[in-house]
Parts: C-alpha cells; structure tokens; sequence
C-alpha cells in the first residue's frame, strides 16, 4: 500500500518543478552572479528536484553540476530528463541529508564562490488553515508572521 509520503513524492515527481520560480528566475539568477557564461564552473545544486533549475544551469552554462536532493524517486526523473536533453555528461548526483548538507556546504565553497539559495514563499494573506497547520507544525518560521486571515 502506498503511503501518504509515497503519494505526494509521486505527485511531485510529475511536476515540471517542486519549488517556486521559473527558467527566466534561473536565468535572472546567472545574470546576476555575473556568471561568465562560457568559463568552466563546478555547481551544487542541493535539494534539486528533478533539476527545474540545474538543468537550465546545464544548458547554459559551461558547468559540471552536482545534484543533491534525498529523494531516489526524484534524481531519477532528472537523470532521464538530462539524458533526453543531452547534458547528462554535465551532471552527477548524490543524495545527503538536509542538517548534513546545511552543516557542510560552507566549506565546498571556494573563494569568490556563490550560495544561491530558494525557499517557499506566501504570495497571500489568505491561506487556508489546514495549511497553516501543516507548516506551522513542520516549519514554524516559515508561518511567522501568520496570514492575516485564517479562511
Ligand atoms: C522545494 S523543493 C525544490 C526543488 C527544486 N530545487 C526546484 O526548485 O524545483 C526542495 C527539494 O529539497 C529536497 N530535500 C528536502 N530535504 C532534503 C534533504 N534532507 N536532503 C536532500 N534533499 C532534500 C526535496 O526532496 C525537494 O526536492
């Protein structure tokens, strides 16, 4: 039987991204990083999905990519996504899990080197209040301030 974690993994493993944004973010992004689009660079892309914004990293840039996420399920779809999109040379990926990587990733940080970080964010004060459960029960800072409204 599957589990109500085995049912959202499946869920979000068909979406083209598991976090808000989208390609031009990323792109934005390099722009601002003044990236030299054509330099060799190595990237860390830590809880990467199945690689909505590495794989547009892959693509424009002259980068090795190391893609992190602790979902199997999840590095899976993004392997065979950089195999169709022909970077799957560009990538490689590991799996690590979150207190570890945020404990270690300062000190795979070269000099000069970026952490470019994405995080959910409420676009309302109105949020429904079996989801401001949830997240106040499993990420409390992310709830603080509270939405004006519980509707
Ligand atoms: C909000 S999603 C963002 C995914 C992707 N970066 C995107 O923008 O589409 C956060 C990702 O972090 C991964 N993640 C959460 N905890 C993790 C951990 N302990 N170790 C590695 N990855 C983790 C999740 O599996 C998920 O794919």
């Amino acid at each position: 039987m599957i589990t109500d974690y085995g049912l959202l993994i499946d869920l979000h493993k068909q979406g083209h991204r598991q976090g808000p944004g989208r390609e031009a973010e990323t792109e934005k992004a390099i722009n601002l990083a003044t990236i030299d689009r054509t330099a060799p660079v190595k990237i860390a892309d830590i809880g990467c999905g199945t690689g909505a914004s590495a794989l547009v990293l892959a693509k424009c840039l002259n980068a090795k990519i190391m893609m992190v996420d602790f979902l199997q399920d999840f590095l899976s779809v993004l392997k065979e996504k950089a195999e169709n999109m022909e970077v799957a040379d560009r990538i490689s990926t590991y799996n690590i899990g979150f207190e570890k990587g945020v404990a270690d990733w300062r000190r795979y940080l070269k000099t000069g080197g970026l952490l470019v970080v994405s995080e959910i964010t409420w676009m309302t004060d109105s949020l429904p209040w079996e989801l401001q459960d949830h997240w106040i029960a499993n990420i409390p800072k992310l709830m603080s301030p509270l939405p004006k409204d519980r509707c």
